[in-house]
């Protein structure tokens, strides 16, 4: 592969002369060289010169942030330009509106329900804190969590207790259990009078656990509660259908396992939880643009709606098919490092594309993953320490080959044992 710098430079101007001289290309050459990477990839051959990474670096780190494949940068670079030639260009009467829809229609379609059950957000975060704040919960109301759940699932929760005075309790979900039918048991029993609602992650960035949400979808509609998920983990990474899954809200991010621009993000909610449910600057209407929610950022948005036809042009369960047995080979090559406790559920219908590992006590994970940056050009994270281990995660996505699985094991057997 040429160097990374060639490439930037490369693409910045071939993405400067398409938006200069309003270059197309003709739709189906383009969908066939798309299927065409797509079956090379696969297959399992590189299609790295699809994306923008550099020279060497292997990236599984895509439940932290996923890349842009270079065509979704050229969107949102096309756009912008665009919009820079004439600052006002699109807002109002010039359109801007019908463009950000498009995008919205198509994340329908991928999520699997209603245009006018999907709205564009920034962030997972944001998406939830739409939901808690469209709420009205009183003091005493009480939220049910897991105490896996991420910041960004959990910070709105918190909020309402500060200062409304609800009240949060949480689920512990034991490390290594995988039990579907022990995890619901438990919600089931913390479940009372008060509670309003269930808010869950779809897949723990602690552990990569697959929770049963259309099982407790179902609990929450038969006690009459709403069920609130947590999507940041899962959409784009395993096949996700709003409607099976049957809960209420669903929040997710653009900037991960959808490879859409940062600061994108996705939020379902269901017809039957609209009257419930209604976040301030999306009560007029649950278009982009309205008058409740300002200026959107339209370069990005229209380049999520590159990255969502994309997945959807490659479909989304043999992404998961793909995904999952990546993750299913690096477990394996990693499980007989001693010094690595894998805590992730194996092969089947609690695994995801993310695999967790607790390191040794005397290992600190912040300057192991930093040390395997430096010394490997290996991207991996140090999971949370909120979630109560000394961790390290893998993510494995589309673009990731066996041969990085493997070279990613050869490393952690070299630096564990
Ligand atoms: C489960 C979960 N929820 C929410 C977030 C936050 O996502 P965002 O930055 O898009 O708000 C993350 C990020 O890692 C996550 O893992």
């Amino acid at each position: 592969m040429k160097s990374s710098k060639y490439n930037r430079r490369k693409f910045l101007s071939t993405a400067a002369a398409s938006a200069a001289g309003g270059v197309f290309v003709n739709s189906t050459v383009h969908f066939s060289a798309v299927q065409a990477q797509t079956n090379l990839l696969l297959s399992g051959q590189d299609n790295k010169s699809e994306y923008l990474f550099a020279d060497g670096l292997t990236y599984l780190n895509t439940g932290t942030l996923g890349p842009c494949r270079r065509e979704t940068v050229r969107e949102s670079m096309k756009m912008w330009e665009e919009l820079e030639s004439l600052p006002l260009k699109f807002y109002g009467l010039w359109g801007a509106e019908s463009l950000a829809e498009k995008t919205r229609t198509v994340a329908a379609q991928f999520l699997g329900c209603d245009l006018s059950e999907m709205l564009i957000t920034t962030s997972t975060t944001n998406g939830m804190n739409a939901v808690a704040q469209g709420l009205r919960l009183k003091p005493g109301d009480r939220i049910l969590l897991t105490d896996q759940e991420h910041s960004g699932g959990l910070s709105c929760w918190r909020y309402y207790a500060k200062y409304y005075g609800a009240v949060i309790d949480t689920v512990a979900i034991p490390k290594v259990e995988n039990n579907h039918e022990a995890i619901l048991e438990r919600i089931k029993k913390s479940v009372t009078e008060k509670t309003r609602l269930i808010s869950v992650s779809h897949v723990f960035s602690s552990t990569g656990l697959r929770m049963p949400i259309a099982e407790i979808s179902a609990l929450a509609r038969s006690k009459g509660i709403l069920c609130i998920v947590d999507g940041a983990q899962a959409a784009g990474a395993i096949k996700v259908n709003v409607k099976e899954l049957g809960c209420h809200a669903y929040a997710t991010s653009g900037h991960k396992w959808l490879m859409g621009p940062k600061g994108t993000g996705l939020l379902y909610l269901s017809k039957d939880a609209q009257d419930i449910i209604r976040p301030m600057q999306f009560d007029e209407s649950y278009n982009t643009y309205n008058n409740g929610n300002g200026v959107v950022n339209l370069a990005c948005i229209l380049g999520l709606g590159k990255a969502l036809e994309y997945l959807e042009s490659v479909g989304i369960n043999k992404v998961e098919k793909h995904n999952l047995s990546l993750q299913n080979r690096l477990s394996e090559k990693l499980r007989n490092i001693s010094r690595l406790k894998i805590v992730s559920p194996p092969a089947g219908q609690f695994a995801s594309p993310m695999l967790a590992c607790v390191l040794p006590d005397a290992v600190d994970r912040v300057a192991f993953v930093k040390m395997l940056f430096e010394k490997h050009k290996l991207s991996i994270r140090a999971t949370h320490k909120e979630f109560g281990f000394n961790g390290i995660r893998f993510c494995t996505h589309i673009f990731n080959t066996e041969k990085e699985v493997d070279f990613a094991a050869e490393v952690l057997h070299k630096e564990l044992t």
